[in-house]
């Protein structure tokens, strides 16, 4: 096999589309369904204005730097286009404008000043940009960024997932990669080991290969994993122009709109908060919902969901290789689907040994990812906070039986923290409250019925399984004699 890729979202399978498209044999394995997970649950803007500010970028990066981040999505972009053209993909694909613009709870005096030289430094990079005192629908100062786009991400990769099996080339979905060696490079699958020359990780909070625990350990702490919601709503037709928007809020709201033939449709996404941080994450999409409604009285609300976003120190991701052959691609905060795309063209590249122009900026190895950034010293606070806290903490003391339907809770179960979850039908599973990544105690997430670690955002199913990393094992399942 040429190409092992673990983990199929967008930027998986992007990869093992494009290795195939050239000719080589690659294996696909993934954990679930394929183009699940955090892929499936993306409101897909695609645009390269960044979650950092171009302003910021530049002033800690310098303008060079900036503008090949905000190229690089612009790269992605096309790429995706090029893809939906040459394979007909009907995944309603569309260029629309994006517009960043001042959010209500701004002072916009402020605020515009600030948009204003935000849409001037744009066009000195070379992206058009309009300034705007009053965006459409908002009537906010914003800027106007002509040529991003928006698609159906599922239609997309179930397309491009048609198109790799076959002629030495493999998916593998409901699999469980294992263990990864290095002589020779090879990957676990079940019983089976798949030999490869080249590894592609592409689980979005990666899995470390072969670069060792301390490694692994470090490269963590310089991931930082942020839950974000989403609301979708029916709206009257016409009620707001077809496009992507983003205020200025911290953190701050998305909102991308589709027209269709009887009404439109709104996914309004915000209130991230640190994984695993917040209790009554029910009320995350109830604060969202009503800020909706508060935009659109007339909207009906008929989705909600969550996805994962990861941040890093410096505001922009990690693609590279973090040992030989081995190629890493995260952090991509709100810009899963663009970023996830160019890393799956950079890690192309980096199996045929071709020159990036990208490989540099996004290397996973780079000081300046953490050197000065105070972001990094904060986010790293988590860890041992929540390592001492929780433990300190005192479990519920209730009974199993006390436990509803559909309800989780950590509580103190013969001397242990147990994670005990009841579900529809009434069975009780029982499992180690500890966290299989480093020993924190996870907390229950009732809205989305799973376990949450508050130190890295490790989440794991209400029945222990592993749902994204950095944990790669279970919750340990307490048999009958030890509950
Ligand atoms: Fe690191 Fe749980 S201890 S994710």
């Amino acid at each position: 096999m040429d190409v092992a890729v673990i983990g199929a979202g967008i930027t998986g399978v992007t990869t093992a589309y494009l290795l195939k498209k050239a000719g080589y044999t690659v294996a696909l394995v993934e954990r679930g369904a394929c183009g699940g997970f955090d892929s499936a649950n993306t409101t897909a803007h695609l645009t390269y204005v960044t979650d950092t500010r171009l302003s910021q970028l530049v002033s800690k990066l310098g303008k060079v730097v900036a503008q090949s981040v905000w190229t690089g999505g612009a790269a992605a972009i096309d790429q995706i286009e090029a893809i939906v053209r040459a394979e007909k993909i009907e995944c309603e694909f569309r260029r629309v404008p994006g517009y960043l613009h001042c959010s209500p709870k701004q002072n916009v005096k402020k605020e515009a000043a600030a948009l204003e030289q935000e849409s001037q430094l744009a066009n000195e990079l070379g992206f058009p940009a309009v300034f705007s005192k009053s965006v459409p629908f908002f009537g906010r100062p914003g800027v106007e960024l002509p040529d991003q786009a928006k698609f159906h991400p599922i239609k997309y990769l179930g397309a491009l997932l048609k198109k790799i099996p076959g002629h030495g080339s493999h998916v593998f979905d409901h699999t469980d990669a294992g263990e990864i060696t290095a002589k020779p490079l090879a990957v676990k699958v079940g019983k089976e080991k798949i030999r490869c020359s080249y590894l592609v990780l592409a689980t979005h909070n990666p899995l470390m290969g072969n670069t060792g625990t301390v490694a692994a350990a470090l490269f963590q702490t310089k991931l930082f994993l942020y839950t974000s919601y989403a609301v979708g709503a029916l709206v009257p037709r016409g009620s707001i122009p077809e496009a992507c928007y983003w205020d200025t809020q911290e953190p701050y709201h998305y909102l991308r709109v589709d027209q269709r033939r009887n009404h439109d449709y709104v996914i309004f996404g915000g209130e991230d908060h640190k994984t695993g941080q917040v209790k009554d994450t029910g009320r995350n999409y109830d604060r969202l919902e009503k800020t909706l409604l508060s935009l659109m009285p007339e909207a009906e609300v008929d989705r909600r969901w969550s996805g994962q976003v990861i941040e890093t120190p410096d505001g922009i991701p990690f693609i590279g290789e973090t040992a030989d052959r081995q190629f890493v691609a995260t952090g991509f905060g709100g810009n899963g689907m663009t970023f996830g795309t160019l890393g799956a063209m950079m890690s192309v590249d980096a199996f045929l040994k071709r020159q990036n122009p990208w490989a540099k900026l996004f290397d996973v190895h780079r000081k300046h990812a953490i050197v000065g950034t105070g972001k990094y010293l904060r986010e790293n606070r988590d860890y041992p906070v929540y390592m001492v806290k929780n433990w300190l903490h005192k479990a519920e003391r209730t009974t199993l039986a006390s436990l509803k339907r559909n309800e989780g809770k950590v509580i103190k179960y013969e001397g242990h923290k147990v994670a005990a979850f009841r579900n529809a039908h009434g069975t009780i599973s029982v499992h180690s409250a500890i966290c299989t990544h480093l020993q924190c105690i996870v907390e229950w997430n009732q809205a989305e019925k799973t376990w949450d670690c508050p130190c890295h955002g490790s989440r794991f199913a209400a029945t222990g399984e592993v749902l994204s990393g950095p944990a790669e094992e279970p919750l340990a399942p307490l048999k009958a004699s030890d509950k």
